[in-house]
């Protein structure tokens, strides 16, 4: 008997929608390799919606997200949607409402693909982020006093809590024994400046170190670990931070890994619901050209599997990764890549029905 997943799937803004449709279709070459199966459902989320028909995310989409077993997003965010409104009632929305308190973006240069690091190399970029996804500066606290007048004052407040520290932490901790490489953990904050939060995440990541012995300890600031990950990112295994810090340091991560093109993420309650996506955004200007990198997309399908417990089909589908960026593209750079977004998404699908591994 083949097992049945039900993805729901959010196209989403601007490119979302074509990268999206390169993963799905990955995921149904996979389907055809293993006895698994796939019901996607989409669902019409992001800046066209709540420009036509003034809808954002309602309690019964959400309810019906948070049943399905992975949900799969493109991008959320429109030029002609002023900045805040869809990030939060939308994409963080389905952070916190959900609960996925776990961001977890790898960063891994694929052999054959570019960094902007001179003199390093695919053994020199492979770890992972477990970025906190609920909490933080995040979590929208503040407000103004006196708007629009010279006594202006306007506060943004950051919310950390033990619960959602620790929760994170163990994740990491779990990551990195799973992932048995240096079994190196690194925690980032800043408890020079950050003397309440960061303390916190500084005391808790030391309290459970005892629970996980086996597991090397390390502290950085965010500031030296930014130029740590450009200079020597041989050194990390694993790293957990904060909401802010993460958004951050993934970029600096997607940069040293090729590029937007190829960074996915993965949020997850490892209780519940999961949701995948590229890490890049919606790129109007890109939008229904046909030259948008799909494979951050691809690798979110990709870390999907993986969450699923379909190990087989994950490493089918990462293989085919491989060997694209290997054999075919010239650039992971929207427009640059030598080949089409349909047409990357085409190779794909070829080198999973070629792969040797018998069905
Ligand atoms: C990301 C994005 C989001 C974030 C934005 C779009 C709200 O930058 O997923 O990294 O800040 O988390
Ligand atoms: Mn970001």
């Amino acid at each position: 008997m083949s097992k049945t997943y039900a993805i729901a799937v959010i196209p989403g803004d601007g490119i979302g929608p074509e990268v999206v449709r390169e993963g799905v279709k990955a995921l149904q070459a996979v389907s055809e390799r293993c006895r698994i199966d796939f019901k996607f459902k989409e669902f019409d989320l992001g800046g066209d919606p709540y420009l036509k028909k003034g809808i954002l995310l309602t309690e019964g989409v959400l309810a019906q997200l948070g049943g399905v077993d992975s949900i799969f997003l493109g991008a959320i965010g429109h030029p002609d949607v002023k900045p805040g409104i869809l990030e939060k009632e939308i994409l963080l929305k389905l952070r916190f409402e959900l609960d996925l308190y776990v961001n977890l973006r790898p960063v891994v240069l694929f052999p054959g693909v570019a960094t902007p690091l001179r003199s390093k190399g695919p053994k020199d970029i492979d770890f992972v982020v477990v970025r906190e996804n609920t909490e933080g500066i995040y979590a929208g606290g503040g407000g103004f006093f006196k708007k629009g007048t010279p006594d202006e004052i306007a506060t943004q407040e950051s919310i950390t809590t033990r619960k959602g520290v620790e929760r994170c932490v163990r994740y990491a901790y779990e990551t990195c024994r799973r992932r048995n490489r240096g079994k190196h953990l690194t925690l980032c904050a800043k408890n020079n400046v950050l003397v309440y939060e960061s303390d916190l995440w500084y005391r808790v990541f030391h309290e459970l170190h005892s629970e996980y012995r086996d597991i090397q300890i390390d502290y950085q600031h965010v500031d030296a670990l930014c130029m740590w990950m450009i200079k020597n990112p041989e050194r990390f295994d694993v790293v957990v931070t904060n909401n802010m810090f993460g958004d951050i340091i993934t970029d600096i991560g997607a940069v040293i890994q090729g590029g937007l093109g190829i960074a996915a993420g993965a949020n997850i309650n490892p209780e519940g619901a999961a949701m995948f996506e590229p890490i890049g955004g919606s790129a109007p200007k890109y939008a229904g050209l046909n030259r948008i990198n799909p494979l951050a997309a691809i690798c979110a399908a990709q870390m999907m599997l993986e969450h699923l417990g379909e190990f087989r089909g994950a490493d089918i589908l990462l293989s085919a990764i491989k060997e694209v960026v290997r054999n075919d593209l010239v650039s992971m750079e929207a427009g640059r890549m030598g080949l089409g977004t349909r047409e990357v998404g085409d190779r794909v699908v070829g080198y999973i029905r070629d792969n040797p591994e018998s069905g």
